[in-house]
């Protein structure tokens, strides 16, 4: 996803400054950036492909400037692809995150009446429409951008710069957007890690905002009526928890290594908020689990935990699937949307069907104020800190946790809800011993150069055996696949020749003895078992140890496929933290 971020106020080093916000923004995934700087009453842009990295940017102290990372989706990765995109005369640029749906119309108008257009990009529309809507709004930046915003379709966020008048103006469609004071100037970003430094007191736009940065300060109008509006700042208020490396090698490796942590801080502080979810269940009439790739492995758990501990069906959908199954919300329905960067796309969008159909709105988020954890009626804070690494490790275990002590909540034993979760925070912090890692780098060794790998598991192991594989399969590249121990007979085993490596999750419970007789069958036709379980058996090839947790084992069992990936990523020369084509929260379509 893009990241964005402007500045109008004192004049200063404002372009250096501009590419330090950026990289704190890194973490959100892009294959170019560039700067826009206000010079002379022109504006002076530096835009290049690649990481920003050493990167410097060389412009004179400026009043006014923004910047922006660009995850391609229109347009190839070029430097004329990447933003700011310009107006024909130079007077305008435009910085955009999200999607124009309508850009082709819309660009051949804008040809037909002459325009010139340098780029192959969606964007570039919105500043030639900026062109052509701004002597009609008698050089107002705001109002031209407000009649523009109005012409696009799709979710987007959008900050404009008039050199000529000093002047940024912005709006957005769910796309995130949040606008800082300080006192040397005004700034706006996409998200609220990048105000540090600039702002100590934002405000969040909401999608009927619309907002001027000028020398003269901020203005918060409505951006259909362009009536003014008094803009509630309040403290920036960023996710608590070290944002360094440390002693890391990767923030993968530091992430993981504070899942124990996690779940202690969770045990202590989202009691309340928890109660309160399981509250919320209970008076439903039909609740639903919905989530995006880790994150609906994770929901996918919760709906077997609630099933096991509290006999309760709730439903779990895939966030791109749940506006197909919106027909029969009600307005007793429950949607509780399980997400790490509270900006995934695909969840904004369900959670927006949800409202129309009246359903009550809920979260299990890990960044406070994203436009998830401010669109719902109740949530549950994940407390996980800043997760950087583009896989999510640690805010997938803080979900699970929370669902199963949400599901003992509703069966009316919330201790036994915590005390389970503590003991997988204690047997978390075992197998995070140099000699467990070992095993499992000795495993990653063994694998590194398959080609394939199997995951399977049954029962409460079935969603593990998931997201073990996306783990495996997004950080290493090795096409992983997770599946039902049930389901081999039914196709998967055609798949399975001599070597190829198969992970068995053999929990101590109801599910062992299938799961083991599924393994016997891989084994028999070639394939390398790993067992991850409490006990070894004589069908594994090698074992991963995991301590004996109960219900509790999905908070155990994702470290191994995590682990394993890892190293296997490392073997095979990958950067861990930020995976090819893959971008850490997924804000457009
Ligand atoms: C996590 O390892 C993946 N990179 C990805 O599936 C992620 O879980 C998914 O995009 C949902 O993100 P969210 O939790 O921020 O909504």
């Amino acid at each position: 996803m893009c990241g964005i971020f402007g500045y109008v106020g004192e004049e200063r080093e404002i372009g250096s400054e501009v590419l330090e916000a950026l990289r704190t923004l890194e973490y959100r995934g892009y294959d170019s950036w560039g700067v826009a700087v206000g010079v002379d009453g022109r504006i002076g842009v530096e835009k290049r492909t690649g990481k920003i990295a050493g990167a410097h940017v060389d412009f004179p102290p400026s009043p006014i400037a923004f910047g922006h990372t660009r995850w391609a989706t229109h347009g190839g990765v070029t430097h004329a692809n990447a933003h700011p995109h310009l107006d024909c005369d130079g007077r305008l640029a435009v910085i955009h995150n999200g999607i124009v749906e309508n850009f082709r119309p819309l660009r051949d108008s804008l040809l037909a009446r002459g325009h010139r257009f340098v780029s192959e990009t969606d964007s570039e529309v919105i500043a030639h429409l900026l062109e052509d809507a701004l002597p009609q709004a008698d050089g107002d930046l705001a109002a031209a951008l407000s009649a523009v915003v109005g012409r696009l379709e799709g979710l987007n966020a959008v900050i404009a710069m008039d050199v000529r008048s000093g002047t940024l103006a912005a709006a957005k469609n769910v796309s995130p957007l949040v606008v800082g004071e300080g006192n040397r100037g005004a700034s706006i970003a996409s998200d609220g890690l990048a105000l540090q430094g600039h702002a100590d007191r934002v405000l969040y736009l909401e999608d009927h905002h619309l907002v001027r940065l000028s020398p003269d300060g901020i203005t918060l109008y409505d951006r259909r009526s362009m009536s003014e509006l008094s803009a509630d700042f309040a403290p920036l208020v960023l996710q608590s928890g070290e944002t360094g490396l440390g002693a890391f090698p990767h923030f993968m490796a530091k992430e993981m290594a504070e899942q124990p942590d996690v779940l202690e801080r969770l045990v202590r502080d989202a009691t309340g908020q928890i109660e309160d979810l399981a509250a919320a269940i209970r008076d439903s009439y039909g609740a639903f689990l919905v989530g995006c790739g880790t994150a609906s492995y994770a929901a996918l758990t919760g709906a077997y935990l609630f099933s096991r501990i509290a006999a309760r069906h709730v439903n779990f959908t895939v966030g791109s699937e749940f506006k197909y199954h919106e027909h029969f919300l009600t307005d007793s329905s429950l949607v509780i949307a399980l997400s790490q960067s509270g900006e995934t796309v695909d969840i904004i969008e369900a959670m927006l069907a949800a409202r129309r159909r009246g359903a009550r709105l809920g979260a299990l988020v890990n960044v406070p104020r994203s436009t998830l954890d401010r669109m719902v009626d109740l949530r549950v804070h994940l407390g996980a800190g800043p997760e950087q690494c583009v896989l999510s490790t640690k805010a997938y275990t803080a979900k699970v946790a929370v669902l199963l002590m949400t599901a003992h909540a509703l069966a009316g034993s919330p201790e036994k809800g915590k005390e389970e979760v503590l003991a997988a925070a204690a047997g978390l912090q075992e197998m995070l011993s140099d000699a467990w890692v070992a095993q499992v780098r000795e495993v990653a060794r063994r694998i590194h150069r398959e080609e394939h790998l199997f995951v399977i598991g049954r029962g409460l192991a079935f969603p593990t055996a998931l997201e073990a594989a996306l783990k495996i399969k997004e950080v290493s590249y090795i096409h992983a696949e997770g599946f039902a121990g049930g389901e081999l007979k039914h196709g998967v085993i055609a798949l399975v020749a001599p070597g190829t490596p198969c992970v068995v999750y053999a929990p101590s419970d109801e599910t062992r003895a299938d799961i083991l007789s599924g393994a016997m069958e891989l084994k028999s036709r070639g394939g390398y078992m790993i067992g991850v379980g409490p006990e070894p058996d004589p069908v594994f090839d090698v074992h991963l140890p995991t301590p004996d947790v109960g219900d509790a084992a999905p908070l155990v069992n994702a470290l191994p496929a995590q682990m394993l990936g890892y190293h296997a990523a490392l073997l095979r020369g990958n950067d861990p933290d930020k995976p090819r084509n893959l971008a850490k929260s997924v804000t457009v379509k």
